[in-house]
Formats: C-alpha cells, sequence, structure tokens
C-alpha cells in the first residue's frame, strides 16, 4: 500500500517526464524558474534566450547536473529565421516540442503621443508575433503525436491597463485573443494552449522598472507582497503538465489578488 501510494506521489511529481519543453526567456526570471520547474517534473528543456547565453547555459548546466537533459540556445525573438533554427536544434538535440512555453517579453516605456512606430511593432514583435511563430513551428509535430502543451505568458495589465505602456498591453492582450483561437483550432488534436497572467514578481525586469515605486506596488497588492518567479513557474509547469489535460483557453492569474475574476 505504502509502495502504491509512493509511486502514485512520484508519478505526480514526475508528470512531465518524457517530454521535451522549449521555454523563451529562459536565462532568468519566470522564464528561468520555469525551466527548472519544469525538468523537476522530468522534461528534457531548452533554455532559449537572446543574449544571457552564460545565464541560460548555467540553467541547463543546473538541470544536467540534477540527472536532466537541457540545452541552453541563443535565439532573438526578433528574427523569424532564428525562430525556426531554434526550433530544429532543440528538435536535433533533444526530440519533437512537447511543451512550448512562450514567456519571453520586453517592455518599453513611451506615451501613445510619442511611440514612434518602430516602438509599436518591436513590442508585437516581441510579445506576440513570437507566440504564432514558435506555436507555428512547434504544432505540426504535435498534432501528429496528438499531445501538446502550449503557455503564453501575458500580464495583468492587460487588465488595469498600464500608462506608457500602451505598446507592451496590446501586445500582452493580443497574446489573450491568440490562444483562444488557438486551443480551439488544436483541442481536438490533444493539445492545449493556455495563458498565465502574471502580477508584480520579483525579478530583473520588475527591479530594473520599479523606479521607487515598490512600496506602493506592493500596497496595491491584496497579499502586499510581490510574487516570486516559482509561483509563475508552478503555475505554468501545472498547465504544461498530464494533470491539467482538460483546460485549455484558460487565463490563469498568478497576481497575489492584483486582478480577479
Ligand atoms: N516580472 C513581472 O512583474 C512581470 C509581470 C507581468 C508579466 N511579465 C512577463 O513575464 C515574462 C518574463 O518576465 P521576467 O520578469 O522574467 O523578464 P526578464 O527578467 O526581463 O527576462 C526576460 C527574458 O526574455 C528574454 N528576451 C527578451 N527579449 C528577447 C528577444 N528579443 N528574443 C529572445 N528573448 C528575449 C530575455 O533574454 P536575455 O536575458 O538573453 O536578454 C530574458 O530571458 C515576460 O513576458 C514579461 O512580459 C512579467
Amino acid at each position: 500500500m505504502e509502495q502504491s501510494n509512493k509511486s502514485a506521489r512520484d508519478s505526480v511529481a514526475r508528470s512531465s517526464a518524457g517530454h521535451v519543453a522549449l521555454v523563451t526567456g529562459g536565462s532568468r526570471g519566470i522564464g528561468r524558474a520555469t525551466c527548472l520547474a519544469l525538468a523537476a517534473k522530468g522534461a528534457a528543456v531548452a533554455v532559449l534566450c537572446r543574449s544571457r547565453i552564460n545565464e541560460a547555459k548555467g540553467v541547463a548546466e543546473q538541470i544536467r547536473s540534477a540527472g536532466g537533459r537541457s540545452l541552453a540556445l541563443q535565439a532573438d525573438v526578433l528574427d523569424p529565421e532564428a525562430i525556426t533554427r531554434s526550433v530544429e536544434e532543440v528538435v536535433a538535440a533533444l526530440g519533437n516540442v512537447d511543451i512550448l512555453v512562450n514567456n519571453a517579453g520586453a517592455m518599453t516605456d513611451g506615451a501613445v503621443a510619442d511611440l514612434k512606430d518602430e516602438d509599436w511593432e518591436e513590442s508585437l514583435a516581441v510579445n506576440l508575433t513570437s507566440a504564432f511563430r514558435y506555436a507555428r513551428e512547434c504544432i505540426r509535430a504535435m498534432k501528429e503525436r496528438r499531445w501538446g502543451r502550449i503557455v503564453n505568458v501575458s500580464t495583468q495589465a492587460v487588465y488595469t491597463g498600464s500608462s506608457n505602456h500602451a505598446h507592451y498591453s496590446a501586445a500582452k492582450a493580443g497574446l489573450l485573443g491568440f490562444t483562444f483561437s488557438l486551443a480551439k483550432e488544436v483541442a481536438a488534436f490533444g493539445i492545449t494552449a493556455n495563458v498565465v497572467a502574471p502580477g508584480r514578481i520579483l525579478t530583473d525586469l520588475l527591479l530594473e522598472r520599479s523606479a521607487g515605486r515598490e512600496e506602493e506596488w506592493i500596497r496595491q497588492t491584496p497579499m502586499r507582497r510581490f510574487g516570486r518567479p516559482e509561483e509563475v513557474a508552478d503555475a505554468i509547469a501545472f498547465l504544461a503538465s498530464e494533470e491539467a489535460s482538460y483546460i485549455t483557453g484558460a487565463v490563469l492569474n498568478v497576481n497575489g489578488g492584483l486582478v480577479m475574476g
């Protein structure tokens, strides 16, 4: 009895065993924590980044030294050829992608009245178009195997709005419409597509942009603290797991109560 309880626990703990995951923006913050969470559930993990390849290699090394399979890769999601190439490299090294986490994101400042077309287009390219391109690259093989998990990382700012970030919020809101439609297209093939919408999470991105507003942001959050990257990663890893098989087209808020519903 004790033995069967133990194997039940082990199978839950390693519910992504045998799957291959590709995580964009895996060099730091939420993406890094997601790579480690997926590896802890037994997935082989491709850690993608734009420029911090040493950090990405460190994440991959951490996974390998714990007995997992992992590789680190550089691919700027602004470059469509780099997206195609990176998926090919992951498939060659680890196998077909079963779990795709579109986490790479970037935020710049600019009021709508001052935004240049290039700022708008770059925000859409990094935060939205890259998710479409990675999904397009990975879906065919997922369909053939009739199993797949796609998780797109948005933000609570799509509900609250964010002054000087209309280009970022619009791109991240676009991820919701994209994900819902994608979820319908692929549902019959055993593939799910969901969104995780983080609130204020203590990463370098937040620290680089908070400029002394930490106390105000914490006051606005019912839980009175920032989230940890691991708390977002666990939500992503759940949606990527076997256990989340009947959840698709969902938005999972991980925001300490900042936005509810
Ligand atoms: N932190 C928060 O409070 C918060 C709240 C809501 C939503 N989010 C979203 O959560 C995701 C992760 O945020 P984070 O705080 O962990 O961010 P972060 O610490 O700034 O990390 C961003 C990651 O994205 C990668 N990246 C950025 N531009 C890229 C590009 N052009 N091509 C490829 N990779 C690129 C970076 O790679 P390099 O390191 O190589 O540059 C890095 O790995 C983002 O989509 C962000 O919008 C964060």
